[in-house]
């Protein structure tokens, strides 16, 4: 049985492709800070699967704790998922920002070279393009300086993992995510916002539950067809499926080094009002909103031209973002529940 090693692996997106890991017969080992999430997820990951994963809760930053786990373990493959994401908070303290997403990385590869350890998997996003001059968005657009601090440690991530495989022949691949939204079918992981979130999808399903009044719509003059924003959702469980065709690709590549990049969408794109819509159709409730002005930074219209990944690692998504809207109110509904425990 492959060891694989998540960092991150009890956030949003990592404990979803924790999951998937342990599925399909990969033992996991997970460090994670837990900054942005809660001890809570472990126990859920164990019940979906029925495996607990040995768990650290180390920051990577900290070169002894991080040292002494791949002292106790022998890893196939790295999975990095470990870093700040919050475009807004990353405006305000870009150096906290700096140095956790960029040294956590840097901590992670130099552990990987004093063990001779190849196969890296690294979490991006699609903020790495900006605003792509064309439609659907192919791994061969130019990169953007991206407008956010957050945006610019995915960008400077990239250019180090880069740098990592060519001089010690190594073997990584980048994942650049569009928008991931949703959870688990089995309604036991899901996203945690911190506070008020950043993001649409978490927004509107509090909005639903009563915990928020209103969702602000941010911008409605943009050139699409209604006017507000388009981006490309993307289900959670099927991107998390996504890291483990990557993994497999990754470990089942006899070659010595190299670098792929792929990017992980639906190929569709859909704006904020039609998303809204469809939440209220598909869960037949209200999400009553206003109109304001655009969110500084906001690009107007990305979606992904997701081929490369479909060709290359027989992925592609499944999942219609009608099911991935009921998804996301249906753990809406479970928080609200433990909640009231
Ligand atoms: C989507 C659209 C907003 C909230 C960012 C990162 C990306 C990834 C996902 C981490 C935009 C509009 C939003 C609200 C709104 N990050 N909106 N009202 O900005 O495309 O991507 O988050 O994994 O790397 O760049 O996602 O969900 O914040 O915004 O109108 O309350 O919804 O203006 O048009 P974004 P988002």
């Amino acid at each position: 049985m492959k060891t694989i090693l998540v960092t991150g692996g009890l956030g949003y997106i990592g404990s979803h492709t924790v999951v998937e890991l342990i599925q399909s017969n990969y033992k996991v080992i997970i460090i994670d800070d837990l900054s942005n999430t809660n001890i809570s997820v472990l126990d859920s990951i164990h019940k979906i699967t029925g495996m607990l994963p040995t768990f650290y809760p180390y920051d990577l930053k900290n070169e002894a704790l991080v040292s002494k786990v791949f002292n106790q373990h022998c890893f196939d493959g790295v999975i990095h998922f470990a870093a700040y994401k919050s475009v807004g908070k990353s405006q305000k303290e870009p150096l906290h920002y700096y140095k956790n997403n960029l040294y956590g990385l840097i901590n992670l590869l130099q552990e990987m070279e004093r063990n001779t350890l190849t196969n890296f998997i690294f979490s991006s996003s699609c903020t790495v393009y900006g605003q792509a001059d064309k439609m659907p968005i192919d791994e061969n657009t130019p990169l953007k300086k991206p407008e956010s601090t957050y945006g610019k440690t995915k960008q400077m991530g990239e250019e180090i993992i880069e740098d990592f495989v060519k001089a010690y022949t190594k073997k990584a691949t980048i994942l650049r995510y569009f928008n991931p939204i949703g959870s688990h079918p089995s309604g036991l992981i899901g996203e945690l916002p911190n506070g008020a979130p950043d993001n649409l999808i978490p927004y509107v399903a509090q909005v639903a539950s009563g915990i928020r009044d209103y969702l602000s719509i941010f911008g409605k003059n943009y050139p699409t067809p209604d006017g507000t924003a388009i981006r490309d959702y993307i289900y959670v469980k099927d991107l998390a499926e996504a890291h483990v065709s990557s993994l497999n690709n990754l470990l089942n590549n006899t070659q010595k080094q190299g670098l792929d990049i792929y990017n992980l969408g639906t190929g569709k794109g859909h704006s904020v009002l039609e998303i809204v819509k469809t939440f209220e159709k598909v869960n037949l409730l209200k999400i009553p909103y206003k109109i304001e002005g655009k969110r500084p930074g906001d690009i107007t219209i990305a979606y992904a031209n997701a081929n490369k990944a479909k060709n290359e690692l027989n992925w592609q998504t499944k999942t219609t973002i009608e099911e991935a809207l009921i998804s996301v109110w249906n753990w809406q509904k479970t928080l609200k529940e433990k909640e009231k425990l």
